[in-house]
């Protein structure tokens, strides 16, 4: 999920931006909740781009307080879910703090298995394609001249999670934002206008149910597609 549209949610409100964000953050919670009750094993949350950096210093410094902040309060409860959380992005230009919270938070949900939920912070998809590629190549430098997208796979940032079903962009925008390019080769794409304070249950509803109406051919052919529905039936 792409949850855009905090800024415009507050000045709507003549309030600052960061009110939006903060009313962001109960957002999430919500969304946790309800892909728990729903059974989602997976759930990632793009929270700040490699680009976000960009904004009014300011506002970066409120969102990188919200974030260890939210973790403090949160890691806990998390845990008592059965959440495991996982960080993806460039962390290294976060405090030395925050670095820490966040090494604490995955250690201590590591071994969970109800919900992966994975926070995109400092993360864009051409840095983690980059990465992938220099870690590959550090590990196994014969591979230079010859190697294919199932050598690239475990050292992507997601290596842990199957490639995702959906993508939901909150907030009017149609574009992808340096998100999860090389995961989202065949993910189905769902935007809305909604802001992301007001991505509610019923919100989140329809975007299921939207899913639920896509067909996912891969390349194939609609025919292939049913003949597969008839043998799964026939099994
Ligand atoms: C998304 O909301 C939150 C972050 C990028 C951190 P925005 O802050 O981009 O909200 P708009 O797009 O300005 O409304
Ligand atoms: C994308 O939102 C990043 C996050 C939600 C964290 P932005 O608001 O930064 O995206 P652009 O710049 O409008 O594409
Ligand atoms: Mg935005």
């Amino acid at each position: 999920m792409i949850m855009d549209g905090n800024g415009r949610w507050a000045k709507k409100r003549f309030m600052p931006r960061i009110m939006g964000h903060k009313r962001g953050v109960e957002t999430v919670r919500d969304v946790v909740r309800q892909c728990i009750d729903l059974g989602v094993e997976y759930l990632t949350l793009f929270a700040f781009s490699s680009e976000n950096w960009r904004r009014p210093p300011d506002e970066v410094k409120f969102l990188m307080g919200l974030f260890m902040e939210a973790l403090g309060r949160e890691a806990k409860k998390l845990h008592d879910n059965q959440v495991r959380l996982v960080i993806i992005g460039d962390r290294s230009r976060f405090d030395p703090a925050l670095i820490e919270a966040i090494a604490e938070a995955e250690q201590l949900t590591r071994n969970n298995m109800r919900l992966t939920l994975t926070i995109a912070a400092n993360y864009g998809g051409r840095w983690d394609i980059t990465q992938a590629i220099h870690r590959m190549l550090r590990d196994y430098p014969e591979l230079s001249g010859s190697f294919g997208e199932a050598d690239m796979a475990p050292y992507l940032a997601m290596h842990y999670a199957p490639e995702p079903d959906l993508f939901i962009r909150t907030g009017g925008e149609q574009r992808i934002s340096n998100f999860l390019l090389w995961q989202l080769a065949y993910t189905e794409l769902y935007f809305t206008d909604t802001l992301w304070p007001d991505f509610d249950r019923a919100e989140f509803e329809r975007a299921i149910n939207s899913y639920h109406h896509r067909e996912r051919r891969f390349g194939r052919t609609s025919e292939q597609i049913d003949e597969q529905h008839c043998e799964k039936q026939d099994e």
